[in-house]
């Protein structure tokens, strides 16, 4: 057994299927479907892929190995998992570190998932059919300007995601991540098709897949980076949280690719869906944040069927959001029963409130109180930046240095193994990577990214 013992009382996964649901659930959400896209599109589409791609194979599947090696070993939340794992040293910290950037991504992201209500009920109502590209940006623009709008569908997600978690794990996140889950694989496949099968799609599937090498920057590496720890919900505890539910019996390397390679495939998915579609319709494929929100409604406008697929659209990436929004609140809540000995409904409401007060003022920075800024960047932005491209990256840099240097050997390869009852055939392998090569490759971006030194 491991050296530390668990606590029985302790909510957990109930099966297999339940831990690959809501770990690729809380993976696969607006990063993939809202910022992907985006982010490809202005980093050079194909050219960005590739690189993405590599830092998910070498930093992004060691990073959220440890994660859950981490939370299934000592099965406590992140501040808890450290304090156990080295009681007296500073490594805590860590864990505190993620609970921060739990706070500042929740915010930020409820705000755009606030937008995904907005816009799935404007789908519903069928609002975008027939509408020329200039109304379709005077939607989203006196949608904004209400004011009170988004405030309130950011707050109704906020509470919309308190429910699920407040019911707990096993009754709340899992169950409902189970049906949700395929549903959503289901509605991009369809997705998919409709726009691989739109007069001119192959132009964007030019853009997504040719890479032009000329397009990649220091900075579209750093952005390349931060997505991949963004998309994979690894490093800042989310799944050390996750991983403190999973059953001993598991077989962690197991479900790490599995998760990862769900992640990667929804993603790529959502790119296809996308931008045969922005190039069937002739729109600039780096349009930025206001993607999704600008130039697909204005697809759904002319495109035969459009109100059904703009239905299934926003529903999809609204059901995505909600898996995502509950593992970052999990993180919180998990701190703050175990640590601060609340029930977890005290905890759950006591986060999203935090999580609320944070989100309306990153939501107000945005159109109606530019103000809200810090350094001339508008709040909303400071929280995007700071939490995916220098926390997550610092928190996962900490992490591998732990479970590398350490955790233990013989802890890790019983972990890995399950006590002996997987073989863990790619632990050597793994053991380089954290050791010698995630670590230097996400410092080097890190410091090219504060200036530190210049690619
Ligand atoms: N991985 C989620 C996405 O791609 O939308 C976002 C996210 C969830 C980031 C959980 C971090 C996290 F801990």
């Amino acid at each position: 057994m491991s050296h530390i013992s668990g606590n029985d009382n302790r909510d957990s996964f109930g099966s297999k299927f339940g831990v690959i649901a809501a770990t690729a659930g809380s993976a696969v959400g607006l990063g993939n479907i809202w910022r992907f896209p985006y982010i490809a599109g202005e980093n050079g589409g194909g050219a960005f892929l590739i690189i993405y791609l590599l830092f998910i194979i070498l930093i992004g599947l060691p990073v959220m190995l440890s994660e859950l090696t981490i939370g299934r070993s000592t099965q406590r939340n992140p501040f808890g998992a450290f304090r156990a794992l080295k009681p007296g040293q500073k490594w805590f910290w860590v864990g505190v570190m993620g609970i921060a950037a739990a706070f500042m991504i929740n915010a930020f992201y409820s705000v755009v998932a606030g937008w995904t209500l907005e816009y799935l009920v404007k789908a519903v109502t069928d609002q975008f059919s027939g509408k020329a590209p200039g109304e379709i940006v005077g939607q989203f623009n006196s949608f904004q300007a209400t004011g009170w709008r988004p405030l309130m569908w950011t707050i109704s997600f906020i509470v919309i995601s308190g429910s699920v978690v407040m019911t707990g794990v096993e009754k709340g996140i899992e169950k409902f991540t189970k049906v949700l889950m395929p549903i959503l694989v289901v509605l991009i496949v369809i997705l998919d098709i409709r726009a691989i099968t739109l007069p001119g799609a192959s132009e964007g599937l030019k853009f997504l897949f040719e890479p032009d090498f000329s397009k990649i920057t220091g900075a579209s590496i750093l952005e390349a980076l931060g997505q991949a720890f963004f998309s994979l919900s690894i490093g800042m505890g989310t799944l050390i949280t996750y991983g403190s539910y999973i059953n001993k019996k598991e077989n962690l390397g197991q479900a790490t690719v599995a998760v990862a390679f769900t992640d990667t495939i929804i993603a790529i998915l959502a790119g296809v869906a996308i931008f045969p579609a922005v190039f069937a319709f002739g729109i600039s494929p780096a349009s930025g944040p206001d993607l999704v929100f600008l130039t697909l409604p204005n697809i759904f406008s002319q495109m035969a069927g459009g109100y059904i697929f703009g239905l299934l659209f926003f529903f999809l990436l609204t059901v995505a959001a909600l898996t995502s929004t509950i593992s970052i609140l999990e993180v919180v809540v998990a701190y703050f029963s175990e640590e601060l000995n609340m029930s977890r409904k005290k905890a759950t409401i006591l986060a999203s409130v935090g999580i609320a007060v944070l989100g309306i003022l990153s939501s107000l920075s945005l159109h109606k109180a530019p103000g809200i800024s810090i350094a001339g960047v508008n709040l909303f932005g400071v929280l995007e930046f700071v939490s995916s491209n220098v926390l997550l990256p610092l928190g996962g840099l900490l992490i591998v240095v732990f479970v590398a240097w350490l955790f233990g050997k013989k802890h890790l390869k019983e972990e890995l193994t399950s006590f002996g009852l997987y073989k863990a055939s790619y632990y050597r392998i793994y053991l380089f990577i954290i050791r010698y090569i995630a670590p230097f490759a996400i410092a080097l971006v890190l410091m090219n990214s504060i200036g530190i030194i210049r690619f």
